[in-house]
């Protein structure tokens, strides 16, 4: 992957939003794959200016989650549905219609999975898609021990992940413990992957991710197998590397 060492989020959500940018402008129906988290949020709110600027025009884009809470309905003010339409559909005038989320509620759960990859098989896969890592190397909701060849399913999340996710809920309690997200084969089939990642917090996922052996221990490092990634990192997420 090429590595990009920027100032802080703010360099790196402009960094990113050009990335974005240039995949649009060359493809008006880019189908983009999108992260929740606060990692991706200068990058929303970059290309949301562009977009109110005038210089890129997102008429045409559709988009894919990566995850979705089980059990939590899309309504709820903390459902992945919730998230990306308060920090994407709405800032950059998506066609809510024309972006998904996999279901985390509803009838024969066990078939969300599937029916979410025909849905992304349906819009002609996924042009580029935006990557947060978890402090203990997750990606989307792959925790550790996810399959390199997994698809969209049902997942436990990690206590770790728990954790560091109740600062969204009122009580640690009240976080879901399962989830719905794309696979690590479902990421590695998207063309192009963007990840992003602030804050000392992430330093040691960052350098087992780009430097380390690849192994479901470590889902990240899936994103050595890529023959078209870029990481965008601020100095406290690249301490680790070598
Ligand atoms: C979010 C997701 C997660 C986050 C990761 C980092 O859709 O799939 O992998 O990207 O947990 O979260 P933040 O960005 O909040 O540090």
């Amino acid at each position: 992957a090429e590595v990009i060492i920027v100032r802080d989020p703010t360099e790196a959500g402009s960094v990113a939003s050009s990335i974005f940018a240039q995949q649009i402008t060359t493809n008006p129906a880019t189908v983009l794959g999108l992260a929740t988290g606060s990692t991706p949020l200068t990058t929303y709110a970059a290309l949301a200016a562009a977009v109110t600027e005038g210089t890129i025009d997102v008429s045409g884009v559709r988009g894919f989650a990566l995850d979705e809470y089980l059990g939590v309905p899309p309504e709820h003010p903390e459902s992945y549905r919730s998230v990306i339409t308060r920090e994407v559909v709405e800032p950059l005038g998506l066609n809510p219609d024309q972006v998904w989320t996999p279901r985390g509620t509803g009838p024969d759960i066990t078939q969300a999975g599937a029916e979410y990859e025909a849905l992304i098989a349906e819009a002609g896969g996924i042009d580029l898609q935006i990557l947060g890592i978890g402090s203990n190397g997750h990606v989307g909701f792959n925790e550790p021990g996810s399959s390199l060849t997994s698809t969209t399913r049902i997942k436990a999340l990690a206590e770790q992940t728990r954790k560091d996710n109740a600062r969204f809920f009122s009580s640690p309690e009240e976080v879901p413990t399962h989830c719905i997200t794309q696979g690590l084969g479902t990421i590695l089939r998207a063309r192009q992957l963007l990840l992003l990642a602030f804050g000392a917090n992430k330093a040691q996922a960052v350098a087992a991710a780009l430097e380390g052996p690849v192994s479901s221990a470590v889902p990240g490092s899936v994103i050595q197998q890529h023959p078209r990634a870029t990481v965008i990192i601020d100095e406290a997420a690249a301490a680790g590397l070598a």
